[in-house]
């Protein structure tokens, strides 16, 4: 009896290990952690597109949007409008406020800026002087945004007074980052941002606002169409669009571990049809068992 147990054991931790790396750790996955992960998404080396494969990874569950000036956490995706959200952790919001370091985009990168409102914080007064290349940045006809936003009491992460001036504050619109593709708040004299998805039917409530850095993505000349359409197919089979190094191109990602050019019914198909001829040889070949029995048995009757 206990021989039995023991050997039980033994299989279950023979076997165990390896059902649970393989069940963890497809080659590419269609989540990361809350968020679906879709093409030109991928969660790692040899999904997706190579295009957006160094820029975007999921390291620990968490997806990322790596630039040349840090990690990003990747809040949500739209794949309807090519637009995602990212919240960099060192920006400020209506709840932490800190001095902040330059963010920027990669300019080989698929990303551009979206339509989020960036609030320059604690920038040497006064705002309204503020310029790049001799041109005023900040738009005076939204500074209520900025009396609004210094009504959180975190200003004081900033060195700032309770209630600073606001004249320290710049809605800086429309945003721009420079030739390194950064915003440089050094260079704008300021010591900290906060970016503003949506103002959620709260205008002048700064706690129920949206924060995080709006981004769009564009599909490159060769993502269009002709991928785009393979790519359809292979999610609709239950893969996962790829590309396999070292030419990057495109491969489907099943779910069993192969890859495929096409996608992933296209072996199901293949093997269904293996699956009937085998069927219909079984049963004629047991017709040809029962003839056989039963011209034996006449044999005999005979
Ligand atoms: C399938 O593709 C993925 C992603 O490119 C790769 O990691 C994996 O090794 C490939 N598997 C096979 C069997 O080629
Ligand atoms: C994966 O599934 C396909 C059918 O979709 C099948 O042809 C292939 O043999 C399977 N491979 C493994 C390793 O199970």
């Amino acid at each position: 009896m206990a021989n039995h147990f023991s050997f039980i054991f033994f299989l279950i931790s023979f076997f165990a290990p390896w059902c649970c790396i393989f069940a963890i750790n497809p080659a590419c996955r269609t989540t990361c952690g809350s968020i679906d992960v879709k093409y030109p998404f991928g969660t790692g080396y040899g999904c997706g597109s190579p295009r957006f494969y160094p820029y975007v990874t999921c390291p620990k569950d968490h997806l990322l949007l790596n630039t040349h000036t840090g990690s990003y956490p990747i809040t949500s995706i739209s794949y309807t409008t090519s637009a995602l959200t990212i919240t960099p952790p060192s920006m400020s919001t209506c709840s932490s406020m800190q001095q902040s370091p330059n963010i920027g985009l990669d300019w080989a990168s698929p990303f551009e800026l979206g339509p989020s409102t960036f609030l320059l914080l604690s920038c040497t007064p006064p705002t309204s002087s503020l310029t790049v290349k001799g041109s005023p940045v900040c738009d005076t006809s939204s500074s209520h945004l900025c009396d609004s936003f210094y009504t959180c009491p975190s200003v004081i992460g900033l060195s700032l007074p309770l209630f600073p001036p606001s004249n320290t504050c710049c809605v800086y619109s429309p945003a721009n980052f420079n030739s390194k593709g950064e915003l440089d708040l050094r260079v704008l004299k300021c010591g900290g941002y906060t970016s503003i998805v949506s103002l959620e039917d709260f205008p002048t409530d700064p706690n129920q606002w949206q924060y995080g850095v709006s981004l769009k993505y564009t599909h490159g000349a060769f993502d269009n169409y002709y991928i785009d359409n393979k790519c359809n197919a292979c999610e609709e089979s239950g893969g996962v669009c790829g590309f396999s190094p070292p030419s990057d191109a495109f491969i489907c990602v099943c779910k069993n571990g192969t890859n495929s050019t096409i996608q992933c019914s296209y072996f199901n198909i293949d093997y269904q049809g293996d699956e009937d001829m085998f069927g219909s040889s079984a049963s004629s070949s047991t017709w040809t068992s029962w003839l056989g029995i039963l011209g034996g048995m006449m044999l005999l009757y005979m």
